[in-house]
């Protein structure tokens, strides 16, 4: 029996579930081959390649007890620093009820939700990867412990598809180090239902930095949602799907061979392709700032002058993620506070780098 089947005839059986608390830490993750367009169901229109953060996290902790009202509805109460937010909160009760099939369980319990970020709200980095994945963390937990099972790869998988539904990057934020989420044909592991972990790396990327430089934390205009589905219709789609498909397949080769300059390059063209095909919908739009272009000339310039593999990628908004590997830190990092802090809103960066990926933090259920 699958293990699917076993949840399910637990329910069935009238079962009772069991109460307690689980809580898992998630990281953000930066993309380097980016996932843009997306295909009903959360299916992504190319494969996509990220490694996930140090710093960035997001800690999730769901206290699992009796409803209190009979019905077939989940009850769920979602704080955010043990404070309603009815922004997020609203988010949380649409993907509850969107994954209620893939849950069932869930609608016999109570949940009392509580996230907390490690970095600060108004950063302008998206959290809603790291918050899907703890998230999807504990929810596929907590099916473990239905089948009393412990964590295997099976878990990690099935929550990186319960995150997919959430968001499509958090797909990627339920492992350390790389991942990689879409099929694609030179990746014969890899699917468009959950990410997959991607290990093949070169002991050069162990050392890898990613400086988040703050350019502007207001909110976007455009949102991410919104900016998928402007891919529908871009004159330049299949043309981007080829090249995504093809910039995936060299950076998996590149991060086997450890080649960092090209590296690099690619991180910096694929962050280039992202932007334009923002500026090429219809209609067009721009997320970058005007502090984000000084940046970007000054890394190149800086990078031409000393060759060192330094470079950026961009996610959605205006801030510049800076990558540089930690045996130039010491020239790094005087660089950017010189010559980049000048154009970040109140000097604001964060250092952060490749990380080690999810953490249990609790796991706690009454003995019957
Ligand atoms: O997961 P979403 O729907 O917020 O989309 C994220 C898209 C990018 O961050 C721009 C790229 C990526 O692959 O993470």
């Amino acid at each position: 029996m699958s293990e699917r089947d076993l949840i399910l005839n637990i329910i069935d059986n009238n079962a009772s579930l069991p109460y307690g608390t689980i809580a898992w830490e998630a990281p953000s993750n930066i993309a380097l081959v980016k996932y843009w367009g997306k295909k009903p169901g959360q299916i992504p229109v190319n494969p996509s390649l990220s490694f996930s953060l140090q710093h960035c996290l997001t800690r999730t902790e769901v206290t699992f007890t009796e409803k209190r009202a009979k019905s077939k509805k989940p009850e769920i109460g979602y704080t955010f620093n043990n404070r309603p937010t009815k922004a997020f909160s609203t988010r949380i009760e649409n993907y509850f009820h969107s994954i209620l099939t893939e849950i069932p369980w869930v609608t016999e319990l109570r949940l009392k939700i509580n996230s907390y970020n490690t970095f600060p709200d108004s950063a302008g980095i998206a959290s809603s990867a790291s918050a899907f994945a703890s998230l999807a963390l504990v929810l596929a937990q907590y099916e473990y412990t239905l089948i009393e099972k412990a964590p295997d790869a099976a878990m990690f998988q099935r929550a990186s598809h319960l995150a997919r539904l959430g968001s499509g990057s958090a797909a990627r934020s339920v492992y350390g180090g790389w991942a990689s989420w879409g099929l694609a044909a030179h990746l014969p592991d890899a699917s468009d239902e959950f990410a997959i972990p991607f290990t093949e790396v070169h002991p050069a990327f162990k050392g890898l930095n990613d400086a988040i430089l703050i350019v502007s934390s207001e909110k976007k205009a455009v949102s991410s949602s919104k900016g998928h589905a402007l891919m529908d219709t871009n004159p330049f789609k299949s043309m981007r799907i080829t090249q995504a498909g093809n910039n995936h397949s060299k950076m998996l080769e590149i991060l086997k061979n450890g080649d960092l300059m090209a590296f690099i390059e690619l991180a910096e063209n694929e962050a280039m392709t992202l932007h334009a095909m923002m500026m090429t919908s219809n209609p067009g739009y721009i997320l970058l700032k005007p502090g984000s272009l000084p940046i970007i000339h000054a890394v190149r310039a800086f990078r031409e002058k000393t060759g060192l593999p330094v470079g950026f990628t961009i996610d959605a908004g205006p801030n510049i993620h800076l990558l540089y590997f930690n045996e130039d830190k010491e020239r790094i990092v005087p660089f950017i506070k010189n010559e980049l802090i000048a154009f970040c809103e109140d000097s604001h960066w964060i250092n952060d780098g490749i990380g080690q990926g999810p953490l249990l933090l609790n796991h706690t259920f009454q003995v019957e």
